[in-house]
């Protein structure tokens, strides 16, 4: 694959790692990354013997979110919004439009236990796939931002239902309006996720975590992660709340017509 790496671990059978692959661009999520997941978890879906799926980024990041194509605007000051698509097929770029909402769904509705394991970065579309897993744990000096409001990019792939999920009401508002930075010690503290440690153990405490569900009957394992998604889908339904696949392609019609 091109933009992700695979393996599996002889010594832990049933694991999965899933390495976040385009370390020169902060393994930003293209297209090809999306199908690549998209793929990857439609396989999932029917691989019996993978019980556990550890997802991290190679290099100096997790990932630094959707790929915005080219970053800084012309003076250099600020991270350029991403340039309006070319294609001439609308139903092509509705398609686009709404990949992150097909590959988020998908990561969260894999079989396995999933585990996020948080390196350097995580910059919108990160978060979102990251709130899609079912485990956290970030490296000491990682960090988060949902910067898409300050991009004038409404923030979509659904994020915000499963934003509020996994952190309330006020911290989701004020993270996805403010956009400032949080520490992996913020994240800790809102209950995003589930352990801060030293930035060296970070894939050996993954794997220490992996280890122990293994060793779990796998029955109960996957009737705990349904039911639990069941309970907390019923609070915040991340597939009915809104209609957030359509918000880019709004956007993009305001910005036409403003450009
Ligand atoms: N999409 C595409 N490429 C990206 C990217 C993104 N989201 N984020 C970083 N990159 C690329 C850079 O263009 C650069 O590539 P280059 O060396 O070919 O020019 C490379 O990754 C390294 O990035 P750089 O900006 O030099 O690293 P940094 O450590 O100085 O800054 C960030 C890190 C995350 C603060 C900065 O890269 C950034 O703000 N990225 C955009 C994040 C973002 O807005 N994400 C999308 C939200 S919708």
């Amino acid at each position: 694959m091109e933009t992700i790496r695979v393996e599996h671990d002889p010594t832990l059978p049933g694991l999965m790692t899933v390495t976040l692959n385009r370390p020169d661009k902060l393994n930003a999520i293209s297209f090809a990354m999306h199908r690549e997941i998209l793929g990857l978890c439609r396989e999932l879906q029917d691989d019996g013997d993978t019980r556990v799926v550890i997802f991290t980024g190679e290099g100096r990041a997790f990932s630094a979110g959707a790929d915005l194509g080219r970053r800084q605007a012309e003076d250099g000051a600020a991270p350029a919004r991403p340039p309006l698509p070319t294609s001439r097929s609308p139903l092509k770029e509705r398609s686009i439009a709404t990949i992150g909402n097909r590959s988020s769904a998908a990561i969260e509705s894999v079989p396995q236990v999933t585990i996020g394991a948080v390196n350097g970065l995580a910059v919108g579309g990160a978060v979102v796939w990251l709130s899609c897993m079912d485990i956290r744990l970030a490296a000491a000096s990682a960090w988060f931002s949902i910067p898409e409001v300050a991009l004038d990019i409404p923030l979509t792939w659904n994020a915000l239902p499963r934003l509020v999920r996994e952190l309330g009401p006020a911290r989701t508002k004020e993270l996805v309006m403010a956009c400032d930075r949080f520490s992996a010690e913020d994240a800790l503290r809102w209950g995003f996720v589930n352990h801060v440690v030293p930035d060296a153990d970070l894939m050996t405490r993954a794997r220490a975590l992996a280890k122990s569900l293994l060793d779990k009957d796998p029955i109960s394992i996957a009737a705990t992660k349904s039911t639990v998604n069941a309970l907390a889908n019923l609070m915040v339904p991340a597939e009915g709340a809104h209609a957030d696949p359509d918000y880019l392609m709004l956007a993009r019609l305001v910005r036409r017509e403003r450009e």
